[in-house]
């Protein structure tokens, strides 16, 4: 039975060291929050650092069989990989840097250095937990490069990845001087989740601006591996909050912090310490809020809990002096004897007490300047069992996609931050059930439960496609395999496609012409009488006869519209119209105009767009668009549009290389089949051959129909190098 192995870098244990002992407590922070509630279900593990720098063996040794007693396996860092790892380059790159706080970010190499060791380090610890079987769920911004380590470990492990933080657009990533290998780290696994729809847009813009790889649905083709890229938006433990916002002990805490407070009302923000969460904007909402509506003095009073985190950190430490000189001014301007403007509290809760203050709160501010998800937000929703309450939601929290029924602001805007405080003050009962009912009921169905499985799931399907699809490396034994059938053989037919096949891409296709040693090559293979070479390309026949027809060997043109056995005339698959030519030239035209670097090749029976040249992105929207434009303009017409490698064809539906091959099936019963081919247009070749036939794809290709798979021209050529033995 496969275990699921859970790795991030915080476990959702802290390890603390009082005066006499090492006491142990639960983190804070969402992703361990999130997690905490589906980890210890069959047999599953968590690899992560307990949090804590432990000073010698003994202690490693104790708190590592605590752990192990709770489903936990630690992974213990040194000082200095706290400082350049953790601190360094987790929280001082790659944090700023994804947030769109980039001023605050630093590049030191010593730094990426340590984060480098230390996703070993992690892959290790991983490893050393994980039998065949087993599922790997990596977690977070702090282990980017460890999918791929673990890859090159176990090139056939079940690896999800999951950002819990924004994925930001391309122009800051593209700041990082380890751009590539972060992105090439993260593309070690099979699927990789986002919170939302946009970080996972940004993701796949980056993959194709950094890698030059291209996805299509959300699946990008890596090497001989198909990876899929989706959105996850986390969920919470529902039940967990909302019966602890129900329990006796809440009710308890609640009715103290009511009497303390007497009949003021109450708004509540709670964060991490950090300065992703705008607590500073907040506060100065705050304080405009008393300006603009004194009738609110004496009435409300803002709770504000922030839990210490990353203090190490210069921003952390700044912001926190921030903070405390923003509250003290504050309060010391408004305050009464009877009234404190501003509780702050500067420390964590357990979770009881943190029920107890959802449950005081008519109004949470959750104003984040960027945040992956925030899932304080989905447990205030959970904790309202009355449907009263409002939320008050930043747009660039993750949560803002699927909270709209919140009163969603701008938090830079302090403002509209001011006002929506005050519209939430006034808000109608009516109105805030309405909205609470629907946002419930969106937090309920959409738990952290369904969130795993929904990952889980995925990835289960994900890996099952890649190895129903996966096509078998041409390794030195089924070589000898099809060398034996091929010696064996009295008749033998050899289909091969020319261009990423035979020869290399060239960016101007009329210069892509046979060189000497393929000549010979096939020259060669043709001469055996036990063989028949057919070239079975996508090229106009003109260019073809100009290169080859000087050789013994038979072609197929176009696609499979000219025929022409060696030593015969052309001729018409069938009788084709090519007059719908007229119409569709211009709409090429226009995207030829609008397309740097693209052009128009026309062959007798049909035209085709060319887009290698283009800048990749570029190329890749444009195709689309056209795409769709000759579908619509092509639909009921007897014409087809097929995609290439970097090619749109437009051309009369039916006929393809699959069709042209069966000819060459039935005029000559081969009892030996090789065909040989680099893009889709071939794939019709292979599903029109018997499953005996040695279908080869080349290039890149994860999904193919074809049996076996090399990788590039060179080693097509060693191959047929070989039947001549
Ligand atoms: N939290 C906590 N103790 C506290 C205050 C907050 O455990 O004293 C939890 C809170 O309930 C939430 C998490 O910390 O589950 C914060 O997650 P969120 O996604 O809002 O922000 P993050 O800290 O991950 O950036
Ligand atoms: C965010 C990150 C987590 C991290 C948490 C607490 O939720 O996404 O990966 O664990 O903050 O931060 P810390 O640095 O204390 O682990």
């Amino acid at each position: 039975m496969s275990r699921t192995i859970i790795v991030s870098n915080r476990l959702p244990t802290k390890v603390l060291r009082t005066e006499e002992s090492l006491t142990f407590q639960p983190s804070e922070g969402g992703l361990a929050t999130g997690l905490g509630s589906i980890y210890r279900a069959d047999g599953n593990v968590w690899v992560g650092w307990p949090g804590l720098f432990v000073q010698d063996a003994e202690e490693e040794q104790y708190v590592t069989e605590q752990l192990a007693a709770d489903s936990m396996a630690p992974v213990f860092l040194t000082e200095a990989e706290i400082r350049d790892f953790y601190e360094g380059f987790s929280n001082s790159t790659l944090w700023p840097t994804f947030h769109y706080f980039t001023q605050f970010a630093t590049y030191e190499q010593a730094h990426w250095d340590a984060y480098v060791a230390v996703n070993e380090k992690f892959c290790a610890a991983v490893l050393a937990q994980t039998g065949p079987d087993d599922i790997i769920w990596v977690h977070d911004y702090q282990l980017l490069l460890l999918p791929e380590l673990l890859r090159r470990a176990r090139p056939e492990a079940t690896i999800g990845f999951f950002l819990h933080i924004p994925f930001p657009s391309y122009e800051l990533i593209r700041v990082l001087p380890w751009r590539s290998e972060l992105i090439r780290g993260m593309l070690g696994a099979d699927l990789i989740g986002f919170h939302t729809f946009g970080y996972m847009r940004h993701f796949l813009d980056t993959v194709s601006q950094v890698l030059g790889l291209s996805a299509i649905n959300g699946q990008i083709e890596v090497e001989q591996r198909a990876v899929r890229v989706d959105a996850f938006p986390m969920g919470i433990d529902y039940e967990r909050y909302a019966q602890a916002a129900a329990s006796e002990v809440a009710k308890e805490h609640e009715a103290v912090y009511r009497e303390a407070l007497h009949d003021v009302r109450v708004i509540l923000s709670i964060d991490r310490l950090d300065y992703t969460k705008g607590i500073a904007q907040r506060l100065r909402a705050f304080e405009l809020l008393l300006q603009r509506y004194p009738e609110w003095r004496e009435q409300v009073s803002l709770i504000m809990l922030v839990v210490p985190s990353r203090d190490q950190v210069a921003q952390y430490a700044d912001l926190k002096v921030e903070i405390d000189e923003l509250v003290g001014r504050i309060n010391a301007h408004f305050r009464t004897i009877a009234w404190n403007p501003i509780h702050y509290f500067y420390r964590s809760l357990p979770l009881e007490e943190l029920a107890s203050l959802y449950r005081l709160a008519e109004v949470a501010l959750v104003t984040p300047m960027r945040d992956g998800m925030n899932l304080v937000a989905k447990e205030f929703v959970a904790s309202k069992a009355d449907q009263r309450g409002v939320l008050i939601l930043s747009e660039r929290a993750g949560a803002a996609r699927e909270l709209s029924d919140a009163l969603i602001i701008n938090p830079t805007d302090i403002n509209q931050l001011a006002e929506a405080m005050h519209e939430a003050l006034v808000m109608p009962e009516e109105e805030q059930i309405q909205r609470m009912t629907v946002m419930r009921a969106l937090v309920k169905r959409y738990n952290v439960f369904s969130w795993t499985r929904l990952f889980l799931n995925q990835l289960a399907y994900t890996k099952m496609k890649q190895q129903t699809l996966a096509t078998e490396t041409l390794t030195p034994a089924p070589t000898n395999q099809l060398l034996d059938a091929y010696h064996a053989a009295s008749q033998r037919l050899l289909l091969l496609d020319y261009d990423g096949t035979l020869v290399d891409f060239h960016p101007n296709p009329q210069r892509a012409q046979p060189d000497q040693e393929l000549r010979l090559l096939l020259r060669a293979l043709a001469d055996n009488p036990r063989n028949r070479v057919v070239i079975i390309s996508g090229r106009d026949r003109g260019t073809l006869e100009k290169w080859l027809g000087d050789l013994p060997v038979d072609f197929i043109a176009e696609h499979g519209v000219w025929l022409r056995a060696a030593g015969d005339e052309w001729s018409l698959f069938q009788p084709l119209r090519n007059d719908w030519k007229r119409e569709l030239r211009p709409v090429l035209e226009l995207y030829v105009a609008r397309t740097a670097g693209s052009f128009i090749e026309e062959k007798d029976y049909s035209l085709v767009w060319h887009y290698r040249r283009v800048d990749t992105e570029l190329g890749a929207v444009r195709a689309r668009e056209l795409l769709n434009h000759l579908s619509f303009m092509t639909s009921n017409t007897d014409l087809q549009v097929m995609e290439g490698n970097k090619v749109l064809e437009i051309k009369n539906a039916g006929i393809n290389k699959g069709t042209a091959a069966t000819r060459w099936l039935s005029q000559y019963s081969p009892d030996f089949i090789l065909a040989l081919g680099d893009d889709r247009t071939d794939e019709d070749t292979f599903r029109a051959l018997p499953p005996e036939a040695f279908t080869v794809r080349v290039g890149s290709a994860p999904h193919s129909s074809a049996r076996f798979h090399v990788g590039s021209p060179t080693e097509v050529r060693q191959l047929l190098r070989k039947l001549l033995g």
